[in-house]
């Protein structure tokens, strides 16, 4: 079978917290997979929350900021499985079966850090809505891009203001952070990589734990 027929139905998926370098990352899995003779029409991105019409209404909703009334952390973490449940069944499964490969810029793991680490709802209540949400459905692979808040933030920062949860506290994301190492160390299809390296690094890491899974395939 061909690097690109193997490919073909995957799902990959980058996380990390803001600043970490995912979106750098698409664009050098976008190269790794014309590398391989992946057709770039037989590929599909995905970006969490949102990516369909009415996820993305969620994504808005989960940024906007209302006078006088909180988004509670239970109302957030639910917005973000509806949204995701959303780009499941409308994007991401139809790709699947259509050969795509998809790459998704954040996914399940990012409700268990933020939601559970950041914002403190225990783990399990979290796996058993992803349960509900979505059963068995997973990513193939996942590459975690880990970096100490405050770079990743300074790195945010100089791309703009930062939005309602860029602003809160650092320790929020040191907590986030431990979630998501946890996760990586649990889980198989999964690897970590040191994102406060150089562009060049990071690229090379990357293609090296590509390499690998896709020889493990
Ligand atoms: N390895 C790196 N070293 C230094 N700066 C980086 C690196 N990777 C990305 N950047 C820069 O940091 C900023 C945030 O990167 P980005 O890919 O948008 O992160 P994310 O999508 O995880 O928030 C961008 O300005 C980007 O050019
Ligand atoms: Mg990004």
């Amino acid at each position: 079978m061909s690097a690109a027929e193997k490919l073909a139905g995957k799902f990959i998926v980058i996380e990390g917290l803001e600043g970490a370098g995912k979106s750098t990352a698409i664009s050098y899995i976008a190269k790794w997979l014309a590398l391989q003779n992946m057709p770039a029409e037989q590929i599909t991105y995905t970006r969490e929350p949102g990516g369909t019409e009415l996820a993305e209404r969620m994504r808005d909703i989960v940024k906007m900021e209302v006078q006088g009334e909180d988004l509670e952390d239970k109302a957030e973490l639910l917005l973000m499985y509806a949204a995701r449940v959303q780009l499941v069944e409308h994007i991401i499964k139809p790709a699947q079966n259509n050969q795509h490969i998809v790459v998704g810029d954040r996914h399940n793991w990012s409700s268990l850090a933020y939601q559970g680490g950041g914002r403190g709802i225990d783990l399990q209540l979290i796996e058993d809505i992803k349960q509900v949400s979505l059963g068995e459905f997973n990513a193939d692979f996942t590459l975690f891009l880990d970096i100490d808040p405050e770079l990743g933030l300074s790195r945010a920062r100089g791309r703009g203001e930062l939005d309602r949860i860029e602003r809160l506290a650092i320790d929020f994301f040191e907590r986030t952070r431990q979630v998501f190492l946890q996760l990586t160390d649990a889980e198989q299809k999964a690897v970590k990589i040191d994102a406060s390296q150089t562009p060049e690094i990071v690229e090379k890491a990357i293609f090296k734990q590509l390499d690998n899974w896709l020889a493990s395939l």
